[in-house]
């Protein structure tokens, strides 16, 4: 029986398909291609090309493909753009979820593990950030994946459906193997901003905001490596496999740093100097975000690796510097 990523041509969905198919699981992507790269899907990996909000395509999915669970990557997930385009989150990652998941409980599928995000906690009450926390998004983005850990719920009581929410803190690096890395268009996050600058694409980084109630000034995150991330998913759809209940799990390191911890840090494993401009504070973000990631090393014996922003930032550094226009031809 084979595992369906939806999504896995994206950057947390690549890296994914690569653990699973490591670990000599049998691999379907799916993905629309519209922020995702073909380049990025693992060649033994069966790949099509289809939305999930197209149910006949779906639905042709399922009769082909024998699938014992689905993880689903498959979102728009930029904080800004949900603010100024909320109809196409909501169109996306709920329509989305909405059409998917009445596929798959017509073909009998019952097991999902889904991103979430730390932006389901909003300014939170206290750091570390518990997953029994208030939720109380501060952006459409993390109203919409609220949303889908809602639905879920509803479709587990009444068709028994089982799932896995990941709330991820902040997703980085790259492959170890410098086969696939991030390749966002346009590119909002911060380590891959900073590595712009020793890449040449840009002068300098901007730093929003340094009058935060941090010990520098600036805003403290929890950055947890992609492949830690894909490892997670994986032992989640296992737990599932193996008769587990529905559950939501924060994924991160459970360390904060500041974005100028951040920037010196590149600046060690890239030995460019990196200026930094200090700028207005970017509307929205929350002056820290820290997981407590207990959960997930409790119940599903999750163990980050990369516990280290230098060899983070390193694999990120290696794969930016090879592919500098990410998948796309230079
Ligand atoms: N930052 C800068 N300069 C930049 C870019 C970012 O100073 O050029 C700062 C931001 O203000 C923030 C930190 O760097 O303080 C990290 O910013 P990112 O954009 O890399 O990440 P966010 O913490 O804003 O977002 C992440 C995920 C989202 C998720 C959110 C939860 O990328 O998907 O955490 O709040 F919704």
């Amino acid at each position: 029986m084979a595992i369906l990523v939806l999504g896995g041509a994206g950057y947390i969905g690549s890296h994914t398909v690569y653990e699973l198919i490591d670990a000599g699981r049998d691999v379907v992507v799916a993905d629309n291609l519209q922020t995702g790269f073909r380049a990025a899907v693992h060649p033994k990996a069966r790949f099509y090309q289809l939305d999930i909000r197209d149910k006949g395509a779906l639905d042709t999915l399922f009769q082909a493909e024998d699938i014992e669970g689905v993880i689903h990557f498959a979102a728009s997930s930029q904080v800004g753009e949900s603010m100024s385009d909320p109809l196409k989150y909501y169109d996306n990652n709920l329509h989305g979820t909405m059409v998917l998941l009445k596929s798959m409980v017509e073909h009998g599928v019952d097991k999902i593990v889904f991103s979430s995000t730390a932006a389901t906690y909003g300014e939170p009450e206290r750091v570390p950030i518990l997953e029994t926390d208030r939720t109380q998004p501060t952006n459409c983005y993390g109203e919409t994946k609220l949303s889908m850990e809602h639905m879920m719920s509803w479709v587990s009581r009444a068709h028994g459906l089982k799932y896995v929410a990941l709330r991820y803190f902040n997703a980085c690096g790259a492959h170890p193997s410098g086969a696939i890395g991030e390749a966002h268009d346009p590119e909002t996050h911060l380590i891959p901003i900073i590595l712009q600058v020793p890449n040449g694409q840009r002068e300098a980084v901007s730093v929003f905001g340094d009058d935060y109630p941090t010990a520098d000034g600036t805003c403290i995150r929890d950055y947890i490596h992609v492949t830690d991330l894909a490892q997670a998913h994986i032992l989640a759809l296992d737990y599932l496999l193996k008769g587990g209940e529905n559950n939501v799990f924060n994924l991160g390191n459970g360390v904060g740093f500041s974005v100028k911890e951040v920037i010196d840090v590149a600046r060690e494993v890239t030995g460019h100097p990196i200026p930094a401009v200090i700028s207005p504070r970017r509307a929205g973000d929350p002056a820290q975000l820290i997981a407590s990631s207990q959960k997930a090393i409790d119940v599903l014996g999750w163990q980050p690796r990369y516990n280290d922003l230098n060899t983070i930032i390193a694999t990120a550094w290696a794969w930016h510097r090879s592919h500098p226009h990410g998948f796309e031809e230079g």
